[in-house]
């Protein structure tokens, strides 16, 4: 029996620096599975026009973004890494979608919710209302068994799920119905104010921090001396720790580290320091060292065009055919 290579779709908005919450709500998700499944990692850049609205700008991040997956470990080889403005398949279906779905079930968008909570809902720009058909346009095309991403995004999986499911009733059975993947344990890693760390809170470590990043961020950890340990600090140093033999750092050794230390936080942050410096540091020299190909950016997003276009253009000519435009 042949067995069929499954697929996972995500994508990111190149909207700045990524964190360490970017990096375990998703980034590590797709370089882990990405030698299970056949693996499409999509720069959402038409999605980050709602936020970025300048062209040098919107280059430089795009361009960042590629270098952090490569950094990350990112197989281009084996897998796809790709823009989505560079298919125009991703905004002419999301159109088609925009002709199922109703206006009331788009405004049930938390984005648009919480517009609307700030009294800021005649501020909401289109871009934004329809933000969710663009995101289910990008994962349908793909037909991904799985979709990793943070708990924050999980609304818009189901968005993407009712929208095929309408979308078949009406034309008939065309896509398949994705599911979201979050992993339990990091579906939101706190920042360090113990909020969800945020771009937009300004409460993260970067990804690829410099070490007094790293030794500024963690001092200013928010800790409260009622408990028995720092827990916004714990919470952090405990995403470090595994035990599948990828950190030096165990469940075990770390509980035995707040156990020793018990009330000393200063102290404890000084060994979370420590502890970031050695997962950072690696990943931020192999950035640097990416960084410095002039051409890896273009080359590795020309690769990835072409091979999202041939999945991508087939499923787009299935869905002109359904909705009857040839
Ligand atoms: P931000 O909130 O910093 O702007 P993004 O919205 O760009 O982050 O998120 C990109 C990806 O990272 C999404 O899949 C999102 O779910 C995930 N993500 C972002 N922040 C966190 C977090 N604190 N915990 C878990 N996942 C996160
Ligand atoms: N909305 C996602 C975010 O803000 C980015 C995104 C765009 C995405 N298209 C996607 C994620 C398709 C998963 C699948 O993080």
């Amino acid at each position: 029996m042949i067995e069929i290579m499954k697929t996972i779709l995500s994508g990111i908005k190149p909207t700045g620096k990524p964190h360490l919450g970017n990096y375990f709500g998703y980034f590590r998700q797709m370089i882990n599975l990405q030698n299970e499944y056949r693996t499409f990692a999509m720069i959402a850049d038409y999605h980050a026009l709602n936020f970025i609205q300048n062209a040098d700008e919107m280059r430089k991040l795009t361009k960042e973004v590629v270098i952090d997956f490569l950094a990350l470990g990112f197989d281009t080889e084996k897998n796809i890494l790709f823009k989505q403005s560079d298919l125009p398949e991703h905004t002419e279906l999301a159109w088609i979608f925009d002709t199922i779905m109703s206006v009331p079930y788009l405004k049930r968008a938390h984005a648009y919710k919480d517009a609307v909570d700030k009294g800021k809902e005649d501020e909401v720009s289109m871009g934004t209302f329809n933000y969710p058909m663009l995101m289910a346009a990008d994962i349908l095309l793909y037909s991904p068994d799985i979709v990793p991403v943070g708990q924050d995004q999980k609304q818009h999986i189901e968005f993407a799920r009712d929208t095929a499911e309408k979308f078949n009733r009406v034309f008939g059975e065309t896509f398949k119905l994705p599911e979201a993947y979050i992993m339990k344990e990091v579906e939101v890693v706190p920042g360090i104010d113990g909020r969800k760390m945020s771009k937009s809170y300004g409460n993260y470590i970067s990804l690829f921090a410099e070490d007094n990043e790293i030794e500024e961020k963690v001092m200013a950890i928010v800790t409260d001396s009622s408990g028995e340990r720092p827990e916004n600090v714990y919470a952090i140093h405990r995403l470090l720790a595994t035990d599948d033999g990828s950190t030096s750092l165990t469940i075990d050794k770390l509980e035995e580290v707040y156990r020793e230390n018990k009330g000393q936080y200063k102290k404890l942050k000084e060994i979370l320091i420590e502890d970031l410096k050695k997962f950072i540091g690696p990943l931020r020299e192999k950035r640097t060292e990416i960084a410095k190909d002039p051409d890896i950016v273009t080359k590795v997003l020309e690769e990835g065009k072409e091979k999202a276009r041939a999945v991508a253009g087939s499923k787009m000519s299935e869905v002109r055919r359904a909705v009857g435009v040839i």
